[in-house]
């Protein structure tokens, strides 16, 4: 069954099992204690830092381990906001970071802090001028990720950390999804990253603290517990043995992404591909399709044995669309996340390219144009993405040109997924509305959307 999932996880690295196997046996004993199997743990884990450094290019010094990337995101932002709080209490992020970094800022927010989300353009990527407008005196901390953990879109980290540098800003950059590809470009303070994304093992995430950056762990006392040696070695066999690979497995995956970009499109209808087409990581690729629950696109191609994921939670089980997609004012609905291991095959690509229609037609509700009679209010309250989406669509055959047609909904995904519906059709979106001006007794926090029907 291809497995299309490799932003997620990957399985062990065949080199980095053997590194933990033996390191089990030699590196299990508390690597500060000065007995000869505590030293024996100690020669790996520093053996490990070591390696880690070079790949990420950092000091061996400056290398630490927690339990996750989303620790380490976690840590890394609250303790370098907490060492830098003297310059300010100001904190800049792009809107399209790991929730783990959201959800930092959420608690410095609720300590007293100051956040500044900085928006993306419709590829995902920020704009160098307008993260750089977003620093102030008082800005303690900025973060950006090397590359969009949904999308794939490369962020432009170098230039970012030079104008950071420049204000005197340190810049936390979250490496997570790209680290396996080779090392973050520039003046970066902080880095983080997660080994199981580059076939380490789950469990173990790296912070990079640069020298000479003001930090103050925000756990108790510093506290960082038992380090687990053979995962931190397994760890960084795992890294230099991507790393290795990564110039071939690019040029392998990259045409495949690329043919995949280029074809879906023709192969079904209503289907945007989304994220940068040129500056983006060689593996990943998400694209949405309208009149689609995502999370029924997903059991229909895992029944087809294609495993992948979706960037949107966009579904019948959630109401809270992906704030990636969001941030992008991409189409949430039918949101599918395609990232390949290294070894896909043209084969693959293939199947898969065979198996999407189907899959797509299997899950798209069939649109019926409805009577001319039908009233110009699309009422869909109570209704979940991608209902509203549904009916808007066969209503609006019956709309006259020049005339508007009202969406009625109280699913939050619908104030994106009407634009970007009209983008896609061509259609004019006129904007919202309160629902309670189409109808008397909708629920609070129903919205109207206002549709011009251009052709
Ligand atoms: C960009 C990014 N940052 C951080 C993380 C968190 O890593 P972990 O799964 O180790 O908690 C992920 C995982 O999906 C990610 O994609």
């Amino acid at each position: 069954m291809p497995y299309f999932d490799a932003a997620t996880t990957l399985p062990l690295h065949p080199l980095a099992r053997q590194a933990l196997l033996s390191a089990l046996d030699e590196g299990w004993a508390d690597p500060t204690r000065l007995y000869r199997d505590g030293r024996r743990a100690r020669m790996l884990l520093d053996a490990a830092r070591e390696t880690l450094a070079a790949e990420l290019g950092a000091r061996t010094d400056e290398v630490s381990f927690t339990a996750s990337g989303t620790l380490a995101n976690h840590v890394g932002v609250l303790g370098a906001l907490s060492g830098n709080h003297r310059k300010g209490r100001h904190f800049v992020h792009s809107a399209v970071e790991h929730s783990s970094v959201l959800h930092a800022a959420e608690q410095f927010e609720r300590d007293g802090g100051e956040v500044t989300s900085v928006g993306v353009d419709a590829l995902g990527r920020v704009g160098t001028g307008e993260f750089a407008a977003a620093l102030r005196p008082d800005t303690a901390l900025a973060a950006l990720q090397s590359a969009n953990h949904e999308v794939g879109t490369v962020q432009p980290v170098a230039e970012v950390a030079e104008l950071c540098a420049e204000a005197g800003v340190p810049l936390l950059v979250d490496a997570a999804q790209s680290a396996a590809w080779g090392p973050v470009p520039g003046r970066w303070s902080l880095l983080t990253a997660s080994a199981h994304k580059w076939g380490g093992p789950v469990g173990l995430g790296v912070l990079v603290v640069r020298k000479g950056t003001r930090y103050r762990s925000p756990l108790p006392a510093d506290d960082r517990g038992f380090v687990d040696v053979p995962s931190a070695i397994a760890a960084a066999v795992a890294l230099r043995a991507v790393r290795q690979e990564a110039a071939s497995a690019d040029a392998a995956l990259r045409p495949l992404v690329a043919r995949l970009r280029a074809e879906l499109p023709g192969l079904v209808p209503d289907l945007a591909v989304l994220g940068d087409a040129e500056r983006r990581l060689p593996h990943v690729l998400t694209f949405s399709c309208l009149y689609v629950d995502g999370e029924a696109l997903l059991h229909e191609l895992d029944r087809a044995g294609f495993a992948v994921s979706s960037g949107s939670s966009c579904s019948s089980s959630t109401l809270t669309p992906s704030h990636v997609l969001a941030a992008m004012g991409a189409l949430t609905e039918g949101n599918v996340r395609v990232s390949l291991p290294t070894g896909t095959t043209a084969a693959d690509i293939d199947a898969f390219l065979a198996a999407l229609p189907r899959a797509v037609a299997g899950t798209r509700a069939h649109l019926e144009p409805a009577p001319a009679s039908a009233p110009l209010v699309v009422d869909s309250i109570g209704k979940r993405c991608p209902v509203p989406i549904i009916e808007l669509a066969k209503r609006f055959p019956t709309v006259p040109v020049g005339a508007t047609v009202v969406v009625l909904s109280d699913d939050e995904a619908a104030r994106l997924d009407v634009p970007a519906w009209c983008e896609m059709r061509t259609q004019r979106y006129v904007g919202e509305a309160d629902a309670t001006d189409y109808r008397a007794d909708a629920p609070s926090g129903a919205r109207a959307y206002l549709v011009e029907r251009l052709s």
